[in-house]
């Protein structure tokens, strides 16, 4: 039958990934009747990292739904905001969805290397494609930190509705960024918008023309007043506090908000699994 489990292109890093790229194909093969066949190359110096992709077995395969999430971290700490969050709440969709569910187009979920170094293995992935291999993604779907311990609840702003900042992307990006919104609403959250500003994986997708969406609860970034008065928590203090840090442990997640946006994730990939068309026309 047609493919469901493949590798992407190795591609060097630095960055100790071999384990966890390999947990997660484990997880894949046992549950999701899906076959992953995981091969990672260490040596000292430098890893040979590899993305994870898994692919329904069902649905149109020239109209394919992409999610991804990266599944590296930074060496200073296990990334488990930054990005095991993302990783796990992608997982558990894919777990979910199972790996033939009745859709009408094919999901493919990406478990991207190599982010901090670059964003180098989703871009070496689109642009491994052929020109028509890229225009058989619908869309893509970006989750990098969405578990931040001071949550604030983005999603990415495709018409620059904010005005602010160059946050455009391609034709179909604002519906996604609607679809998040209504999804979230549905569970009680209000999502504000957030520049695509090419730091995660869903700028080579952009860059070639495919629309584009995400969640995210932001890093680096200062709570407002007005944001902690819509989602609780603190202003004046940073989203993720332990960003990039070695802090950045099992203690570092607002659950609340990885099981909202795992739901929220969820239903927005489903959605698309049955049509893509107030998208792509
Ligand atoms: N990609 C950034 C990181 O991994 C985090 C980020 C995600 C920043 C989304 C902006 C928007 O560190
Ligand atoms: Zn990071
Ligand atoms: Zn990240
Ligand atoms: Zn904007």
């Amino acid at each position: 039958g047609p493919l469901n489990g493949t590798l992407g292109d190795p591609a060097a890093a630095t960055i100790p990934t071999a384990g966890v790229t390999r947990q997660v194909g484990e997880q894949l093969a046992g549950r999701a009747g899906t076959e992953v066949t995981v091969d990672v190359q260490s040596r000292l110096e430098s890893v040979t990292t590899r993305n994870v992709l898994a692919q329904t077995r069902t649905g149109r395969t020239d109209n394919v739904v992409m999610a991804g999430a990266h599944l590296d971290s930074v060496p200073d700490g296990a990334g488990i905001n930054d990005n095991g969050t993302g990783s796990a709440g992608l997982l558990a969709a894919a777990l979910e969805m199972g790996g033939s569910p009745d859709v009408h187009n094919a999901v493919r979920f990406a478990w991207w290397g190599a982010e901090e170094s670059g964003l180098v293995g989703s871009t070496k992935y689109v642009q491994g494609l052929s020109f028509e291999q890229q225009l058989d993604i619908a869309l893509y779907l970006n989750f990098d930190m969405i578990g931040s311990p001071n949550a604030g609840y983005f999603t990415f702003d495709g018409d620059d509705s904010d005005g602010v900042g160059a946050g455009e992307g391609p034709y179909g990006s604002a519906q996604i960024e609607q679809d998040f919104i209504d999804a979230m609403a549905r569970r009680g959250v209000e999502l504000r918008g957030t520049d695509f500003n090419g730091r995660s994986d869903y700028g080579e997708f952009i860059a070639v023309g495919i629309p584009a969406g995400g969640l995210f609860t932001g890093a680096e970034g200062v709570k407002t007043e007005e944001e902690a008065a819509l989602w609780g928590g603190t202003a004046g203090e940073s989203y993720d506090p332990h960003y990039h840090t070695a802090g950045d442990d099992l203690g570092n997640v607002d659950r609340r908000a990885l099981k909202l946006n795992t739901k929220g994730l969820a239903d927005v990939v489903a959605g698309y699994a049955r049509s893509t068309e107030a998208v792509n026309g």
